[in-house]
């Protein structure tokens, strides 16, 4: 296909995301038209199924109406003003909302994305220690294969080469826990009791003990890391454990909070309680850059002082707390609650589907889902360099966004995706691995 101006005109001046820009040469950006429920349309008429909820965050699909309403009735009353020693009547409610999703987790603090909400509950933590005279707790553990965002806090608790490595000598070192009890599924018997790995690793955290300020997780699913589900009792465990060490736990519910996983956050499934809460991508269901740090009062209380102590948490952003995020992230939660899109079974149809192409292909191993995710891994020869985005090219032209990793690939569609939807991801998924593998 011939290079329209449009290609052109972008291609000379946007530097992609994610991107080797030289791919573009042979594989132009895709226009957009329209985008609505599950489907993105483009220039040429061409409807994509976004099987990725746009890079996880339209958790509602595209253009919702009511979404729509809620940010156009709030432009028509004022669409930013700075939040420091302001308040309305929405950033009342959305607080109190926020405040409800985890006992003992009262305080908010906003930002705009999600890695600045990451730096955010980092610095909370670290400040916490400074206030107190502890100095000494000044490292973070993280999971191996976790991926927390971009920024340089963010991407020194990551542990993803492939981003991370370039910058590894101003990165700072976290401590990274192996040994991961990894599941397909909620009916894996390490779900629920992985006391065997567990004796071996909480020994090997002994050193850590007495320097960690923060433990952070992305709570049950490892998201770029491949997709990797792992058991609720691990998570129980380390929480557990943290608690007993004073470290505190940060849960990076970016991509799974606000109901991915079958349940508003992910850290239900393990019933446990983090110190902090970091929610982004579908907190507005993907329609502004807007995120949220959820604390507890006893971190709170310690920054809480005369001005003059120096304990106030001077940490800023010009859009901390836009109005229009505040307004369509509470309208999210109500239709998410009022639909209990949160609760709704679409895990089970899709894995079985996912179990289908694997059958049916011979292509995939590894198949494991839980709420609203469900991904498998190629089985490769290695001899097709790039397998992934070689799939990725097939689909946009079967008609669905998939974007694998790597090798895994994935369905994380809209929460309220209808059912025959389900199916064309299905048989489109099913041709493109015929075609491509
Ligand atoms: C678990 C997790 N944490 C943090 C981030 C970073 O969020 P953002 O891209 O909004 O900065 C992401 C983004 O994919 C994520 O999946």
């Amino acid at each position: 296909m011939p290079i329209t101006k449009l290609q052109e005109k972008s291609l000379k001046h946007i530097w992609y995301p994610c991107s080797q820009m030289k791919d573009y040469e042979e594989f132009r950006p895709l226009v957009i038209k329209a985008a609505k429920g599950s489907y993105i349309e483009l220039a040429d008429g061409k409807k994509l199924l976004d099987a990725i909820s746009s890079w996880w965050c339209k958790s509602l699909g595209h253009n919702h109406p009511r979404l729509k309403k809620a940010i156009i009735d709030q432009i028509e009353k004022f669409e930013h003003v700075i939040l420091a020693n302001t308040t309305h009547e929405l950033i009342g409610n959305l607080s109190q909302e926020l405040a409800t999703l985890m006992p003992k987790l009262s305080k908010v603090f906003y930002a705009g994305d999600g890695s600045c909400a990451i730096e955010i509950a980092m610095k909370m933590s670290l400040h916490s220690r400074y206030i107190n005279g502890d100095v000494k707790r000044n490292r973070f553990i993280t999971l191996k294969d976790s991926y927390h965002g971009e920024t340089i806090g963010a991407l020194s608790v990551s542990d993803i080469g492939l981003y991370k490595n370039p910058y590894n000598t101003i990165l700072f070192q976290p401590y990274i826990i192996d040994l991961i009890p990894y599941v397909h599924s909620i009916y894996d018997p390490l779900w629920n009791d992985c006391s065997e790995k567990w004796n071996t690793l909480e020994k090997s955290l002994e050193t850590y003990i007495d320097s960690t300020t923060a433990l952070i997780v992305e709570p049950i699913v490892q998201g770029a890391g491949g997709m990797k589900i792992y058991s609720k009792d691990f998570l129980n465990r380390l929480a557990k454990w943290a608690k007993k060490h004073n470290i505190h736990l940060i849960a990076d519910e970016i991509m799974t909070g606000i109901g991915r996983t079958g349940k508003m956050l992910a850290c239900q499934h393990a019933e446990i309680i983090p110190d902090f809460i970091c929610l982004a991508k579908g907190l507005t269901s993907g329609w502004m850059p807007f995120s949220a740090v959820l604390t507890t009062d006893d971190i709170y209380n310690k920054f809480y002082g005369d001005f003059s102590s120096g304990k106030a948490f001077l940490h800023s952003h010009t859009y901390s707390g836009n109005a229009l995020g505040v307004a369509v992230a509470l309208e999210t939660l109500n239709i998410i609650k009022e639909e209990r899109l949160h609760t709704r079974d679409i895990n089970h149809i899709m894995l079985k589907n996912m179990y289908e192409i694997k059958d049916k292909t011979g292509r995939l191993k590894n198949v494991r889902g839980i709420g609203g995710i469900v991904a498998a891994d190629l089985i490769t020869n290695n001899k097709t360099p790039r397998l992934g985005y070689l799939i990725y090219q097939a689909a946009i032209k079967a008609g669905i966004l998939l974007r694998p990793l790597g090798n895994t690939i994935y369905w994380l569609p809209p929460l309220n995706i209808t059912d025959d939807e389900i199916e064309e991801l299905k048989n489109k998924t099913m041709q493109v691995l015929l075609e491509t593998t």
